[in-house]
């Protein structure tokens, strides 16, 4: 999708799934996290907003990115344990997203297979922030975890902060002439 192109962009599917996140946040309170709560809620809303600008700037679907950005840290969100989230969560993510399919489908349209294969791998593969890949899809999620820490003001370094300085500067991006 070319930004120029862009007229509305429907992001039901995403909102609806922020929504269950923020529940399943606000239902474990209780829950011994290694990371606050509220850290997981502002981290799962900016890096969606973080995913949507990127993909935008990428030719990437803003909505499946934002998704993607929502849900990457899902087994922090339903368990409060940080180590090894990505690849334990993956399966997790797969399992949520079907599931989301299933309740909502009908009322926000379902996520492709490909869309959620792309979801589970970028949430399988985004704490491997020193690798860099050539599946823009993975590079993006990697990108908006690093750069949405370092705007949180979390200490960022080596290769989070080599990637947030690539997303700063890749956003200073022309968005063409109307037409
Ligand atoms: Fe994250």
């Amino acid at each position: 999708m070319k930004f120029q192109e862009i007229k509305e962009i429907n992001f039901k599917r995403l909102n609806m799934i922020q929504d269950l996140l923020i529940a399943e946040l606000l239902n474990k309170k209780e829950i011994k996290r290694d990371q606050p709560m509220e850290w997981s809620l502002r981290h799962l809303c900016s890096c969606s907003q973080l995913a949507k600008l990127l993909a935008l700037n990428r030719e990437i679907d803003p909505e499946i990115a934002g998704i993607a950005g929502a849900v990457h840290d899902l087994y922090i969100i339903q368990t409060g344990i940080f180590e090894n989230h990505g690849p334990i969560g993956a399966p997790k993510v797969k399992a949520f997203l079907e599931d989301f399919n299933s309740k909502f489908g009908l009322e926000c349209g379902a996520i492709s297979t490909s869309d959620i294969d792309l979801i589970v791998e970028a949430t399988e593969k985004h704490i491997q922030k020193a690798e860099f890949n050539d599946k823009p899809f993975v590079e993006l999620i990697k990108d908006v975890d690093a750069l949405d820490r370092f705007l949180h003001g979390k200490a960022t370094k080596d290769y989070y902060f080599t990637r947030s300085e690539k997303c700063l500067k890749e956003m200073v991006f022309s968005t063409g002439t109307p037409s």
